[in-house]
């Protein structure tokens, strides 16, 4: 079958992006991205490209080149799913606040949701793509959903999991390591599999694209992303021996990753993981393995988390110690607040982890991060529900200057690894700052040598 028509449910950071290079790279193809939020739909429907709801470089030109032409955007569900021969489900899969696997299991209710609402609308035979991240076995639930409460509607449920990070969507798209593709082993299951493989063929080597089971497809993209973590926990892990020895946890990077066995990349030690992604993932698999009692594969994948939350919060304490076990009504001013360079998104940010401890020590914290909205800022700090939002409101204040957000303060914290914070006037801060003037760089993107020349106290992880 020769794909002409897909909609997708979720305009999201993975939604919105992976469809409008799908659109920009297959012309003949109509996509329709819906969801039900209108004010994000309206936003990607902006004249103004500034103005599209999630940020990525080179995403305005994309959306420019096909919106309009083969790309909509939508609030209108059930229409889209009419007419498509190919949904893709990409809405969001947050880890549950409630109830059973509460903080472990991922909660399925807009899955399902979806599934349902397809399931009503379907009058012929559809191709249902998991693009969301789903805990294993997902799929035989939407297609218990869908064959059970449709209208004898055919239904093929692939897993097509998304391995694109944030900051480089458009490019991690645009030329993916590979593309994963799993379905039933079945003949209409492999008809199904080759009709998404013929849409990413268009711009992708067909042999890097990879076809699997649907539970091969979906655990891998779980084991991804827990590998991923895991190596930034480990190398955090070695950056507080490092802190302790007099080793400089940079060189023992580059060292160990110019051994081809364990290779260069994810070895960058930080304040910690962030982003929607890792911790979710890593707590679904946690929970899957408990489900299935498997105690010791659970505890093995939970250390990394552990670790993870030990390096936030060892950083915050570091701040309060350095600043002579005091920092109440200090101004602390906070270099980003996105969980990394090149994204406008928060979600699990270290930022938030390091302001709350701090908001306890009762700091005055100060942010400018480049492209996050101050109202998310203060919904991180809200979300957390530890202290009422006035209490945010009041003792933390957004900026749109770094010059502005660092004068007066006793310390900056450095969260996020924005290029632009490397040009800075650094001087010029120090200047403004009160003495001495502490700097602890979270991301170690600063050179130490020349910031303590200035006059700065510099504190970088791992050194
Ligand atoms: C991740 C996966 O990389 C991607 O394949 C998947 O589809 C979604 O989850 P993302 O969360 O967007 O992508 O960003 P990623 O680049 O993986 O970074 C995650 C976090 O790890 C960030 O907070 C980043 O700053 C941190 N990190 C990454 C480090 O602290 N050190 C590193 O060396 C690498
Ligand atoms: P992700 O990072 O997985 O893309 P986001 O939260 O950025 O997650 O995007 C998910 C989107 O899915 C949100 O914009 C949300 O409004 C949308 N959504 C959730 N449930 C539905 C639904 N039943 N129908 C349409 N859109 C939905």
């Amino acid at each position: 079958m020769r794909i002409k028509n897909i909609c997708c449910i979720g305009a999201g950071y993975v939604g919105g992006p992976t469809m409008a290079v799908i659109a920009h790279k297959c012309p003949d193809i109509k996509v329709t991205i819906v969801d039900i939020n209108e004010q994000r739909i309206a936003d990607w429907n902006d004249e103004n490209l500034d103005n599209l709801p999630v940020y990525e470089p080179g995403l305005a030109d994309i959306v420019a080149s096909a919106r309009g032409r083969n790309l909509f955007f939508s609030t209108d569900v059930e229409k889209a799913i009419d007419e498509a021969q190919m949904i893709f489900i990409s809405v969001n899969t947050p880890t549950k606040t409630y109830g059973l696997g509460k903080g472990k299991a991922a909660d399925l209710k807009y899955i399902e949701l979806c599934a349902r609402q397809i399931a009503a609308v379907a009058k012929n035979d559809k191709i249902v793509v998991e693009k969301s991240t789903l805990p294993v076995r997902t799929a035989q639930a939407i297609k218990d959903i869908l064959d059970n409460t449709g209208n004898g509607v055919q239904y093929q449920i692939l897993s097509n999991p998304e391995f694109l990070a944030e900051g480089t969507a458009v490019q991690d798209l645009l030329n993916p390591d590979r593309v994963l593709i799993g379905g039933d082993t079945t003949k209409e299951g492999q008809e199904a599999i080759e009709a998404l493989v013929e849409v990413y063929a268009n711009w992708i080597p067909r042999e890097n694209i990879l076809t699997t089971n649907v539970w091969s497809s979906e655990l891998s993209k779980l084991t991804a992303n827990a590998f991923l973590a895991q190596r930034v926990s480990s190398i955090n892990a070695i950056s507080e021996l490092c802190e302790k020895t007099g080793a400089d946890v940079n060189e023992v990077a580059k060292a160990i990753g110019m051994d081809s066995r364990i290779g260069p990349k994810f070895l960058k030690a930080s304040v910690g993981f962030g982003g929607s992604c890792f911790q979710k993932d890593i707590l679904n698999l946690v929970y899957i393995a408990k489900s299935y009692g498997l105690h010791e594969v659970a505890d093995y994948w939970e250390q990394v988390i552990i670790m993870n939350d030990h390096q936030k919060r060892r950083f915050a304490s570091n701040i309060v110690r350095t600043l002579y076990n005091t920092v109440s009504g200090k101004k602390i001013a906070f270099l980003g607040w996105a969980f990394k360079k090149d994204t406008n998104d928060t979600r699990e940010s270290a930022a938030i982890y390091v302001a709350d401890d701090l908001l306890f020590e009762q700091a005055n914290i100060a942010v400018y991060d480049p492209k996050v909205e101050k109202g998310t800022i203060y919904r991180d700090l809200d979300y957390l529900g530890t202290r009422p939002a006035d209490a945010n409101r009041e003792n933390v204040t957004v900026y749109t200057d770094p010059y502005e957000a660092c004068r007066d303060a006793h310390a900056i914290a450095i969260l996020t690894e924005w290029d632009e914070f490397k040009q800075y006037d650094w001087q010029r801060i120090y200047d403004n700052m009160k003495k001495p003037a502490f700097v602890f760089d979270g991301r170690n993107i600063l050179e130490g040598q020349k910031l303590e020349q200035i006059g700065f106290v510099f504190s970088e992880i791992g050194k």
